[in-house]
C-alpha cells in the first residue's frame, strides 16, 4: 500500500493475468506484442510521421500540407486537407462487393427488423441530406437530432457531415428543458425528431416534448419528424416537416461537401456528474482517423463480423463506436432500440444468438445488472458465435470482468477494458485483444501514439504503483478542439490543473508491467485521515461479496477523520438487509484491502442515483451522506426516484 498523503492511495490487488489467445492472435490484424510495441517505438519516435502514415488509409478530396500546428491548448491536424466523412463512411465502399454488403442491422424493441446495405443507406443518406438543404440547412449551421435508436439517427448525422453542417445529438432520454438548453446552446438551425421510441413495452413521446422545448428556443427554423411508434403528434404548420414526405421528394443524389480537416463535425454535451454540461467540439479529419483506426485495433475487425456496439448514439460510444468508426472500416453493425430487459432479461443474448454476433461491447453497468438478473438468462443461448467482449464507461471492477469471460464469453473470448471519454474521441488506452495480456479491472496500456502518463497535482512523475492523475502530454488526432462558445472553460478544464499536459479528472496507477487502473474521478476522491482514496476499489471490495449486486462509496465530513467512509449498498436479488449483513461487509472491506478503507456506515438501498449513461452521481450521495437532503443540479439524473427513497430510507 502506498504511503504518499499527497495523492490517490491505491489498495486494490489484482494478480490473475490473461494471455490473448492464439488462435485469436494468429488472425489479428496485430498478432503479438512485438507488432504493438513496434507501433507505439514508431509513433514515438516520429508522431506527426506516424500519423501521417495512418491518415493515407483514409480518402482525401485533397491531401493536408502539414498533419500537426499545436499551439496549446489548440491544435490543428492535417491543415490544408480536404475530406468528407460521410464519403469515406459510404461512398468508398460502393466501387465494390461491399456495396451489397449488410451496413446496418437493425432490431426495433417490438420486434421488428431491418437491414441497410451500403447501397441503400448511402441513397437514403443523400436524400436525407437534400432533406436538411430544403429546410434551410447550410455548411456551418448546426442541427439538433433528438431521436430513438433506429436507423435514421444515423442517417441524419450522415447527411449532416455530407453537407457540412454540425450535429448535436441529444439523448431522447433527456427532458424538453435539457433539450432546450442543448439546442440554445449549439445555437441549432433545425431539429429532426420522432414522434416517440418504444422503451421497456412502452411509448417515450418525444414529439411533445420537443414542443415544449421549441417555445424557448428563438435559433430553431424547422422541425423534421420521423413516424415511429405511430403516436398522435401535433404538427405545426409551416414548422414542422414529416421525414417519410420530404425524403419522398428527395433526389436521391447529393455530392459530398469537400470540407477543411478541422471543419466542426459534431458538439456533444457531457452527461456531467458535475456542474452545467460542456459543448464538446468535435473536428472531421482527425476524428475520422482516429475512429477508424482504434475500431480497427481494438474491435480487430473483420470483414464478415457482426459487431454490436449496445451504447444509445446519444452518447459518445454511439458516435465513434456505432456510427462512424465501423461505417469507415466497412462493417456490419448491429443497432438495437430498446431496453436490455424486454421483454425478458435476455433480450441481448436473444439477438447474439439471432444475428450471430461476433463482437460485443458494453457498459459494467449494465454487465452489473446481468449479473444482478442471473446466469441462467445467457445460459438458455449459444453465445458461440462471439470471439471479442469489450467494456466501458466506468472502471469494470474484476468480479465482474471474470463473470463477463465466463458467463458471455465462455472464457475463451477477450475482453477489452477500453478508457476514453467524450472528449479523447475514441479509445485512448486499451488492450488490443491479439496483441496485450489482459487482468481483470485494468484497461492495461495506452494506444500506440498516445502520450498517456501519471502525475501528481504539480506535474511531477508518480512512481509505479502510487495512485496519482491520469494525463495526455501530447495532441492526439481526435482530441476535442474546444468547448462550443467557451474557450476559457475548455482551457481551465482540462489544460491548467497540471501546466502543459491535457488533464483527465480521472485517478490512476501505473504498475510494473506499465499498465493503468483507472480509480475514477479526481472529485470523487475521500480523503480518510489524510489518505486519499478512491471510490472505485472500496466499491470493487464491496461488490466482491456475494451479497453486494451493487456499491457506491462517497465521504461525509467527519470530525475526526476528516471524511468518513460512507457505503449505499444494493444487495443480490434474494439477500436480506440486516445488521449482520453490515457487519459483515466491513469486515469483507477490511479483509480485502485494509482496515483504513473500513466504511463506517453502511446503508443498503434498492437503487443507486445514475445518469442516463449509467454512471453513480456521488456527488448527489455526498449530499445525502452529509445532510440526508439534495440541493444541487439533478437534471442528469435518469430516475428521480431514487432520491426520494433515498431520502426515505435516511428517515427510518
Ligand atoms: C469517463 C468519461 C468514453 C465513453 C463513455 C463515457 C470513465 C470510461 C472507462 C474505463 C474506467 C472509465 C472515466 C472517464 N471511464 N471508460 N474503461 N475504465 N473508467 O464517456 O461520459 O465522457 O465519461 O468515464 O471516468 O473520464 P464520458
Amino acid at each position: 500500500m502506498s504511503t504518499s498523503t499527497t495523492n490517490i492511495e491505491s489498495v486494490l490487488h489484482e494478480e490473475r493475468i490473461f494471455a490473448a489467445p492464439p488462435e485469436f492472435s494468429e488472425k489479428a490484424h496485430i498478432r503479438s506484442m512485438r507488432e504493438l510495441e513496434e507501433l507505439r517505438e514508431e509513433a514515438e519516435r516520429d508522431p506527426e510521421g506516424f500519423w501521417a502514415r495512418m491518415a493515407e488509409e483514409l480518402h482525401w478530396f485533397k491531401r493536408w500540407d502539414t498533419v500537426l500546428k499545436w499551439e496549446p491548448p489548440h491544435a490543428e491536424w492535417f491543415g490544408g486537407g480536404e475530406i468528407n466523412i460521410s464519403y469515406n463512411c459510404l461512398d468508398r465502399h460502393l466501387t465494390s462487393w461491399r456495396r451489397n454488403k449488410a451496413a446496418i442491422i437493425w432490431e426495433g424493441e417490438p420486434g421488428e427488423q431491418r437491414t441497410l446495405t451500403y447501397q441503400q443507406l448511402h441513397r437514403d443518406v443523400c436524400r436525407f441530406a437534400n432533406v436538411l438543404k430544403r429546410a434551410g440547412v447550410q455548411k456551418g449551421d448546426r442541427v439538433a437530432l433528438y431521436m430513438p435508436l433506429i436507423p435514421e439517427l444515423a442517417i441524419a448525422m450522415l447527411a449532416c457531415a455530407r453537407i457540412g453542417a454540425t450535429h448535436s445529438v441529444v439523448f431522447g432520454g433527456f427532458s424538453a428543458d435539457a433539450l432546450k438548453d442543448r439546442i440554445n446552446d449549439a445555437g441549432c438551425k433545425v431539429v429532426v425528431t420522432a414522434d416517440g421510441a418504444f422503451r421497456r413495452g412502452t411509448e417515450v413521446r418525444l414529439k411533445p416534448a420537443v414542443d415544449e422545448a421549441l417555445k424557448h428556443t428563438p435559433t430553431i427554423e424547422a422541425c423534421i419528424v420521423v413516424r415511429r411508434t405511430g403516436s398522435n403528434v401535433r404538427m405545426q404548420l409551416g414548422r414542422d416537416h414529416w421525414w417519410h414526405e420530404w425524403m419522398e421528394a428527395a433526389a436521391s443524389d447529393c455530392a459530398p461537401e469537400e470540407l477543411p480537416s478541422e471543419h466542426p463535425l459534431f458538439i456533444l454535451h457531457t452527461s456531467g456528474t458535475t456542474g452545467k454540461p460542456k459543448g464538446i467540439l468535435h473536428t472531421t479529419a482527425g476524428y475520422l482517423l482516429y475512429a477508424h483506426l482504434t475500431t480497427k485495433w481494438v474491435f480487430d475487425l473483420k470483414e464478415e463480423d457482426i459487431y454490436w456496439c449496445t451504447a444509445d448514439i446519444g452518447w459518445v460510444t454511439g458516435h465513434t463506436y456505432v456510427v462512424y468508426g465501423p461505417l469507415s472500416n466497412g462493417a456490419t453493425v448491429l443497432m438495437y432500440e430498446g431496453a436490455p430487459n424486454y421483454p425478458e432479461p435476455d433480450r441481448f443474448w436473444q439477438m447474439i444468438e439471432r444475428h450471430r454476433v461476433n463482437i460485443f461491447y458494453t457498459a459494467p453497468t449494465a454487465i452489473r445488472a446481468f449479473i444482478k438478473w442471473g446466469e441462467q438468462w445467457p445460459r438458455k443461448h449459444d453465445l458461440s458465435s462471439l470471439r471479442l467482449l469489450g467494456t466501458v464507461g466506468e472502471p469494470i471492477n474484476p468480479e465482474a470482468w471474470m463473470w463477463y469471460r465466463d458467463a458471455i464469453g465462455g472464457g475463451r473470448c477477450p475482453i477489452v477494458d477500453t478508457w476514453w471519454q467524450t472528449e479523447t474521441g475514441g479509445i485512448m488506452i486499451s488492450p488490443l485483444p491479439g496483441a496485450t495480456p489482459t487482468k481483470p479491472g485494468s484497461a492495461t496500456k495506452p494506444l500506440p501514439g498516445i502520450a498517456a502518463d501519471i502525475m501528481t497535482k504539480t506535474g511531477e512523475p508518480v512512481a509505479d504503483n502510487l495512485g496519482g492523475y491520469l494525463v495526455i502530454k501530447r495532441p492526439w488526432p481526435a482530441m476535442l478542439r474546444t468547448i462550443w462558445g467557451d474557450d476559457e472553460r475548455y482551457r481551465e478544464a482540462y489544460w491548467s490543473e497540471i501546466e502543459g499536459v491535457y488533464f483527465a479528472g480521472d485517478g490512476a496507477r501505473r504498475d510494473a508491467d506499465g499498465y493503468y487502473w483507472i480509480m475514477g474521478r479526481v472529485d470523487d476522491v475521500i480523503n480518510v485521515s489524510g489518505h486519499r482514496l478512491g471510490t472505485m476499489e472500496i466499491e470493487s471490495a464491496l461488490v466482491s461479496h456475494e451479497a453486494v449486486a451493487e456499491a457506491a462509496v462517497v465521504g461525509r465530513p467527519d470530525e475526526l477523520k476528516g471524511q468518513a467512509i460512507v457505503a449505499f449498498v444494493t444487495l443480490e436479488g434474494t439477500r436480506q438487509a440486516s445488521d449482520e449483513l453490515k457487519g459483515a461487509l466491513r469486515q469483507h472491506v477490511a479483509k480485502e484491502i485494509g482496515a483504513l478503507a473500513k466504511p463506517d456506515d453502511i446503508r443498503f438501498t434498492d437503487a443507486l442515483p445514475k445518469t442516463r449513461s449509467g454512471k453513480i452521481m456521488r456527488r448527489l450521495l455526498r449530499e445525502i451522506a452529509a445532510s440526508g437532503a439534495v440541493a444541487g443540479d439533478t437534471t442528469t439524473l435518469e430516475d428521480f426516484s431514487v432520491l426520494e427513497r433515498l431520502r426515505a430510507q435516511e428517515e427510518e
